[in-house]
């Protein structure tokens, strides 16, 4: 469906946006150009007339070995007003971590630990928004303690730091660190607080390209003002749809490639938008691994459905195409979402006949056997118990069982829709009742295996650990998930931001009983600092 940011507006987002789901949306008199941002077209971005590029990676400021043996890599960031190169004749201001949208990207190995400082350098007041949001930074993927979990309440004012410690002691996958802040995670996550943190072990070391031919791709949808700078709307918390797709933070890039196999680390960072992608030649590429790391084996499929917060891992393998031939990846989009003049692309490849080293194994392999996890070994007779979250639209706010943040907020961060306990395995039901919209839904802290979509196999590249599930329109899906390492409380949410937001997020606590002590309380254990570091 194709409409212009005014249809969305005049149609009142939700309500109607549900109800033209995939019928075409009724075109209103004398409206103008097909696009959400009100720029002049004449200094719109245009597909493929800029070059890919990746984000830099992060260094630890030091390393250190800590009293049990174990490495320590100290990481530091500070959350600021940055500027990007996106339209003609000005820089959009963004948010992001060094100031830089998407951030920089980590680099560590399974069984070191990270420090990561955060420190918040924002204006106290969002400059075109105006709300006053202090951030929270969640690593999506990793199984953290909940006071470094980023806890949506547990907030680091502007002027303050936090140091967020993570195990990385799982397997190897690609996670994400991301702002979390309660009621202010959409805009703070849209304008630019979002980046990549790869964990690699020796299993993936082994199987999948690295380095040069390990590519971040991180996708995003923006929508500029007249002013060049970036405009928000979430057409009354239904979601935005940008005109423009961004990957690693540039629009419609071009990327130069070897005539070899490469790895792609897709993550969808879009605040709402899912994707069905695909290449254009029809060509399928193989899926190697899902949000929580290898899967146990490859899968070879023509496209597939990715919504926000989940990531695949394809390998492309461009052997097959002669130099100067250019293979672009689409997306074919998905219900529910407003397509735009050019949302049907995302990125284009040109091959070149660059040479490479084939003493690099990786060049021509595409591994079939990979790796199996402790997700995806589990099976419905190890479940304790099975539980039901319904994700609806109750009196105009979103809501997982009737709940939503504020009711966890209102009886003191005490309620939870479920109390496993360590070691507990146990299946959740997620269903969607509704035609009108999509849930991506994520659990904190687990990996969990995706048994059946109303009553069917999971797609194929779905068959690997995950900790999103894409709950499309009138589908339940059963997962099922074995709760631990830490104890504590973990929040369960949209990954839709503005549903997110308002206010489709609650709460389940591992080993914790409500009114229990709790020393891993997420927002007393380990509070923000004043930053006095100068
Ligand atoms: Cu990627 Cu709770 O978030
Ligand atoms: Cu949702």
């Amino acid at each position: 469906m194709n409409a212009t940011r005014r249809d969305v507006l005049k149609i009142g987002g939700l309500g109607m946006l549900g109800a033209v789901g995939g019928v075409g949306l009724p075109w209103g008199a004398g409206l103008g150009a097909k696009s959400a941002s009100e720029l002049d077209p004449s200094r719109m971005p245009t597909p493929f007339g800029t070059e890919f590029t990746r984000p830099p990676v992060l260094r630890p400021s030091r390393s250190i070995r800590g009293a049990d043996g174990v490495w320590v890599d100290h990481y530091s960031v500070t959350e600021r007003t940055g500027s990007a190169a996106l339209v003609a004749g000005a820089r959009t201001p963004v948010w992001g971590y060094e100031g830089l949208a998407p951030g920089p990207t980590v680099n560590t190995r399974q069984g070191r630990r990270s420090v990561f400082r955060v420190r918040n350098q924002l204006p106290r007041r969002h400059p075109s928004l105006g709300y006053e949001g202090p951030t929270s930074v969640h690593l999506h993927g990793s199984a953290s303690l909940p006071q470094y979990d980023g806890y949506a309440s547990d907030v680091t004012p502007s002027g303050f730091y936090k140091d967020y410690h993570y195990p990385n002691a799982q397997r190897a996958r690609t996670l994400w660190y991301h702002d979390h802040g309660v009621h202010h995670t959409a805009t703070n996550a849209y304008f630019g607080l979002f980046a990549q943190y790869h964990l690699h072990d020796r299993a993936e070391t082994e199987l999948l390209p690295q380095g040069e031919f390990d590519v971040p791709l991180t996708v995003a949808d923006a929508m500029f003002a007249a002013d060049g700078s970036l405009a928000y709307d979430d057409n009354s918390t239904s979601g935005l749809w940008g005109d423009v797709i961004l990957v690693n933070g540039r629009p419609w890039p071009v990327m130069k490639v070897k005539r070899r196999v490469y790895r792609f680390r897709v993550l969808n960072a879009s605040i709402s938008r899912s994707y069905r992608f695909a290449l254009d030649n029809g060509d399928p590429v193989t899926v190697v691994a899902t949000d929580g790391g290898l899967m146990p084996r490859a899968r070879q499929v023509g496209e597939w459905r990715h919504s926000s917060a989940e990531r695949y891992e394809v390998l492309i393998d461009f052997r097959k195409y002669r130099p100067g031939q250019r293979v672009v990846l689409r997306n074919l989009s998905n219900r529910n979402n407003v397509d735009y003049d050019h949302t049907d692309k995302v990125m284009a490849f040109d091959v070149t006949d660059e040479p490479f080293s084939t003493r690099d194994a990786t060049w021509n392999r595409l591994p079939q056997v990979l790796q199996t996890s402790d997700a995806m070994t589990l099976t419905e007779p190890m479940a304790r118990r099975t539980r039901r979250l319904q994700l609806e639209r109750k009196n105009s706010l979103w809501t997982i069982n009737g709940k939503t943040w504020d009711d966890v907020v209102r009886s003191g961060y005490q309620d939870v829709i479920a109390d496993p306990d360590v070691g507990d395995v146990e299946i959740w039901e997620l269903e969607n009742r509704s035609g009108g919209w999509f849930h991506p839904l994520h659990i904190h802290l687990v990996d969990f295996r995706i048994l059946d979509r109303n009553g069917r196999p999971p797609f194929d590249y779905e068959r690997g650990p995950k900790d999103v599930a894409y709950v499309g329109e009138n589908e339940t899906v059963r997962v099922i998930m074995r709760f631990g390492p830490h104890r504590g409380r973990y929040m369960v949410h949209c990954h839709n931001l503005p549903h997110e937001d308002h206010d489709m997020m609650t709460q389940f606590s591992v080993g914790w009983r409500p009114g229990q002590y709790d020393p891993n309380d997420p927002m007393l254990a380990a509070p923000a600092q004043v930053d006095t570091l100068g």
